[in-house]
């Protein structure tokens, strides 16, 4: 290594962040390997001007077609069903893909005469995140042996010899850095959280020293103090639709559709016909998949949602309680989701097999998504068809009363009766798809329903996450809002961890 000790690294030798991905044009054969070095391009431009001082780089390579965005490190777990249906393949363990899968190298560069150096190739494990030390003497990187699952962190000497394990246990330890005391600085799912995207692993800040040893929390979390009279976490059927029944139902039912608004909270496919009324007409602003978010004051969340307006009493006399308001507030300044338990991921969507065909056909050139006459007649797609099906009475579905005559139960709103009576063949078919669905829901229930049980995957980490007794039976009922609610709390900051951290804080 015979650079200049000019520009802003302290080594000519640079770590790569990003792993590269494993081409085969950028990959290294065994060992030694040469490949064409730069004489014109970015590259040249690049030796010749911000990395003039720089001769080699260190980088990681992985292989492509085994990830996801949810799949950070660790696994992601809830690609599931027979292995040709998965979107990545067989995976070892039968339920959990793993990401950085089969097939890691830590690889040396000189940029300059192109040639290659394998530090590591494992082909059955995974290399990450490398970082040169500020001596440019070692390299240290997170790594996941082959044959075993988890990430931790190691260093090497930059010429491949004294490969040292630093760290060890269940957990994943990834992305390290030098710190200038000497210590070191990684994320670590060692905190033992998910998020609910698909119960991907997410990891916090953690220190120790340059052994490895005298691990700890970079920062103590905060306190967190519960709200009083109102529950941590929120859940639309449970909190925010008895306020509906309340104050708005009576108006605004199957039945008695007001302002052609319907808040009752009868399921549908997905969601309750009230949650997909409010998000249908806006009447909260929560912000949700709009492409900015530089906003105005005031111009999302509770200050600006219609539905605060329309429950302070100036609509039709409806007006909430104190209490109430205060939980419809922090709902919608929470997100407004609609479940407020981890357990309702994946599970619980009964998506209605509707005859496409037959009524594109019947309704199709109505239903085109334009104005009749001034009134709007909505699109036959899928959100449009499955928000206006009722599965906890069927025959209450929008979607069969629209165009059902009104002597027959119908609301007659299609201009003309396209279903005379209820015999109707197209009629028949549609209620007999809605029914199907709703019979799943009945029997397969959903996290809102007396008897839910969660799905495999929730069970599995909660388990690992030692919340669920290991020992758990297969039809033993859970109490989901009971073990979001354990879960949670895990990480709270309590009298313990102050004392542990305080322990250590001299040592910061
Ligand atoms: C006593 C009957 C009644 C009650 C109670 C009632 N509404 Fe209405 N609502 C109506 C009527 C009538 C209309 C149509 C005419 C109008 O807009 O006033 C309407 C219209 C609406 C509309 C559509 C028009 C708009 O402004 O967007 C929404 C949304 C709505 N109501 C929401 C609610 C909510 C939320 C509640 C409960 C907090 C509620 N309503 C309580 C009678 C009622
Ligand atoms: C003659 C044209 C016409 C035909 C045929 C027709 N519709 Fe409609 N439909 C309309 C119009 C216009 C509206 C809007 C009415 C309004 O909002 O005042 C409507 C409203 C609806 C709505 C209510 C949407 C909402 O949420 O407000 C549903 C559901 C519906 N139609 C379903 C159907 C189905 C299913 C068929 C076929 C079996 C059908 N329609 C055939 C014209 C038609």
């Amino acid at each position: 290594m015979n650079a200049k000790s000019t520009g802003p690294w302290p080594t000519k030798m640079l770590a790569i962040l990003v792993s590269i991905i494993w081409t085969t044009s950028l990959c290294p054969v065994r060992g030694k390997d040469v490949a064409k070095p730069a004489s014109s391009g970015l590259l040249a431009q690049m030796l010749n001007g911000p990395l003039e001082g720089v001769d080699e780089i260190v980088f990681a390579t992985r292989v492509s077609g085994r990830d996801h965005w949810y799949v950070s490190f660790g696994y992601y777990s809830c690609d599931t069903g027979p292995a040709a249906e998965r979107s990545f393949g067989d995976y070892p363990d039968g339920e959990t893909l793993r990401g950085y899968g089969d097939g890691g190298r830590l690889c040396r560069m000189n940029l300059r005469s192109g040639e290659m150096q394998l530090l590591i190739d494992d082909p059955q494990g995974g290399v990450r995140d490398p970082q040169v030390h500020y001596d440019g003497k070692k390299i240290l990187f997170s790594y996941r042996k082959g044959g075993t699952p988890t990430y931790h962190l190691y260093e090497i000497n930059i010429d491949g010899t004294e490969l040292t394990q630093l760290t060890d246990g269940p957990d994943d330890d990834i992305e390290p850095t030098y710190l200038p005391d000497g210590g070191i600085m990684f994320g670590s799912s060692r905190c033992r959280r998910f998020v609910n995207c698909w119960y991907s692993r997410v990891a916090t800040l953690y220190r120790c020293d340059s052994d490895g040893s005298n691990i700890r929390m970079k920062h103590p979390p905060n306190k967190v103090a519960a709200i009083h009279d109102v529950p941590s976490v929120l859940d639309f059927p449970r909190d925010i639709q008895p306020i509906l029944n309340n104050h708005c139902v009576e108006c605004h039912n199957p039945d008695r559709r007001d302002g052609k608004v319907d808040l009752s909270g009868d399921h549908t496919p997905k969601y309750s016909n009230s949650y997909w009324t409010i998000v249908r007409r806006g009447l909260v602003a929560d912000g949700r998949n709009q492409p900015y978010s530089n906003r105005a004051p005031r111009t999302i969340g509770s200050s600006a949602s219609r539905l605060m307006q329309l429950s302070d009493g100036s609509h039709h006399g409806a007006k909430l309680t104190a209490l109430e308001r205060k939980k419809m507030r922090l709902w919608i300044d929470t997100s407004a989701t609609y479940p407020g338990t981890y357990a309702a991921l994946g599970c619980g969507m009964y998506p209605v097999a509707l005859p496409l065909k037959t009524m594109v056909n019947q309704c199709g050139n109505c239903h085109d998504g334009k104005s009749h006459e001034g009134r709007m007649a909505i699109k036959f797609d899928s959100n449009n068809l499955q928000s206006r099906c009722n599965l906890s009475q069927p025959e209450k579905s929008l979607l069969l009363r629209a165009p059902l005559a009104k002597e027959h139960g119908g609301l007659g709103i299609c201009g003309q009766d396209v279903f005379e009576n209820t015999d109707d063949a197209l009629y028949r078919m549609m209620l007999h798809a809605i029914q199907g669905s709703a019979n799943r829901l009945n029997t397969d229930k959903r996290f809102d329903m007396p008897g839910f049980r969660p799905n495999k995957h929730y069970i599995r980490e909660m388990k690992r996450f030692e919340i669920l007794p290991a020992d758990l039976g297969p039809n033993e009922p859970i109490n989901v809002y009971e073990t979001d609610e354990r879960y949670w709390r895990s990480f709270w900051y309590t009298a313990e961890q102050a004392t542990a951290f305080d322990q250590t804080s001299d040592k910061r």
